[in-house]
């Protein structure tokens, strides 16, 4: 160990644990401090260890430290395109189910401490070949994303709001400590993927190509901490609606047992470790006639989310309509698809773009709500509808909820959407289809 001689600390014993937990740490330490003409480099060599990204630990095949150099621009360039032998054929719209299809390619980009992102490659859609200790397969390090391509009459393809996806991505992965990228490189990325499996995109109304980026920890090490390699991986899903009714109205239990996020935790990421943990309380509630769990937070039982899609009340106030969604309080995620609407809903409240069918006194709200206030606004017949959003499910409606042993009934339209959901629904769907002309929606060219 020749890194313990070099240094200044005595005790072989007493260095190798400090090693063990501050590896990262004590790499200021296993520099020998030169003497005569190179004294003045040992500063800077001792910040370069650091810097440089795992430069020892990788040959012990430890791997602490994270990559801290600026995320690579030039990737894109570098793409290789092996195209797939046995090209699959994309199955009528109508057989679709949500999350069964994948098309021919895939997109795939290594990441290790030492090399900085690698050789992006469109490659055929097959299996990952991954050590079993690979830190992804212990730790949950993987983050994803859900984001849509969509393809108008014409043929035009085109994106919605890619942007804030790369955004979400990079803070999810900054929170698990995998690594950070250049958004508009991935993008370049994710759109000639696209444009390779463009005959994918159904173009029926509720259809879409769903494009999941999602990012593990390929590391070969069972310590935890940050992973010293990773792999950036984007697949595509041509899908219809994502609950099996389509846009019918959905029921949910407001769930008083199990709580998906709480302050200070996770709650606001995408990260696969939010979403295992509430597969077993819903397949509790389904076996009660319930779709989904309505996770709520803290004594007062405040309405955070879904865990598939961000929550929106509307309440009559007065002669007023308050459209409310809880506030992105780090428990919930900011959902593009949330966003969209709140949006939407405030330039009808300016006045920037009136939205037909929506009241004139109308109010938007991102503000606490509880159950109480819900089940008084039920009583008092001022419940006036409740949906979540989504990219996967974009808008559901709800027409009950369970909670605390009795149902909530809440009113819903003719044809499950209601007053408010219903036209805010047109403007975003218009807008994702390319039929509303939007900076929003993004061409994605050869
Ligand atoms: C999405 O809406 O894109 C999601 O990520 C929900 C998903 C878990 C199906």
């Amino acid at each position: 160990m020749s890194v313990i001689e070099s240094g200044s600390l005595h005790s072989y014993n007493a260095v190798r644990e400090i090693f063990e937990q501050y590896n990262d740490f004590l790499i200021t330490f296993t520099i020998p401090a030169p003497s005569g003409m190179f004294a003045f480099i040992w500063p800077a060599l001792c910040y370069n260890y650091k810097a440089i990204p795992n430069g020892r630990n990788d040959r012990r095949s430890r791997g602490f430290a994270q990559y801290s150099g600026k995320p690579t621009r030039y990737f894109p360039e570098h793409l290789q395109f092996i195209q797939t032998e046995k090209p699959g054929t994309p199955p009528p719209s109508k057989s679709l189910v949500f999350g069964h299809t994948f098309t021919n390619h895939m997109l795939t980009i290594p990441w290790s401490s030492l090399e900085g992102w690698g050789t992006p490659k469109i490659e055929p859609y097959g299996p990952l070949s991954l050590e079993p200790s690979s830190t992804v397969l212990h730790y949950a390090q993987t983050i994803f994303e859900g984001m849509k391509a969509y393809r108008d009459e014409h043929g035009k393809v085109t994106l919605f709001r890619p942007d804030m996806n790369m955004k979400r991505m990079n803070s999810s992965a900054a929170r698990v400590s995998l690594p950070t990228f250049d958004s508009d490189a991935l993008l370049q990325l994710i759109k000639k993927l696209i444009h390779i499996e463009r005959d994918w995109i159904p173009r029926e109304p509720g259809h879409s190509l769903y494009i999941r980026p999602t990012m593990i920890g390929t590391q070969k090490f069972i310590g935890i901490a940050p992973p010293s390699e990773a792999l950036l991986f984007v697949i595509c899903s041509p899908v219809g609606p994502y609950y099996p009714d389509g846009f019918k109205p959905i029921a949910l239990y407001a769930t008083t047992e199990y709580i998906r996020a709480a302050p200070g935790g996770t709650g606001a990421y995408k990260l696969g470790a939010n979403y295992a943990p509430a597969v077993m309380p819903q397949k509790q509630v389904a076996k009660m006639g319930y779709a989904q769990n309505l996770w709520l937070h803290g004594p007062e039982h405040y309405l955070t989310e879904v865990g598939t899609m961000n929550m929106f009340v509307v309440l009559k106030k007065g002669d007023a309509i308050e459209l409310v969604t809880p506030p992105l309080d780090g428990m919930i995620l900011p959902g593009v698809t949330r966003d969209s609407l709140l949006s939407l809903a405030r330039d009808h409240v300016s006045g920037t773009y009136k939205i037909p069918k929506l009241p004139e006194h109308f109010i938007v709200s991102e503000r606490p709500i509880t159950m109480k206030e819900v089940q008084e606004a039920e009583a008092s017949g001022n419940l006036v509808e409740l949906f979540g959003s989504g990219t996967a499910a974009i808008i559901s409606p709800v027409n009950r909820i369970g909670y605390l042993g009795k149902d909530i009934h809440v009113p819903t339209g003719e044809d499950g959407m209601g007053p408010i959901s219903r036209p805010i629904w047109t403007e975003l769907v218009g807008r994702q289809m390319g039929t509303i002309p939007s900076d929003w929606s993004v061409p994605v060219t050869a």
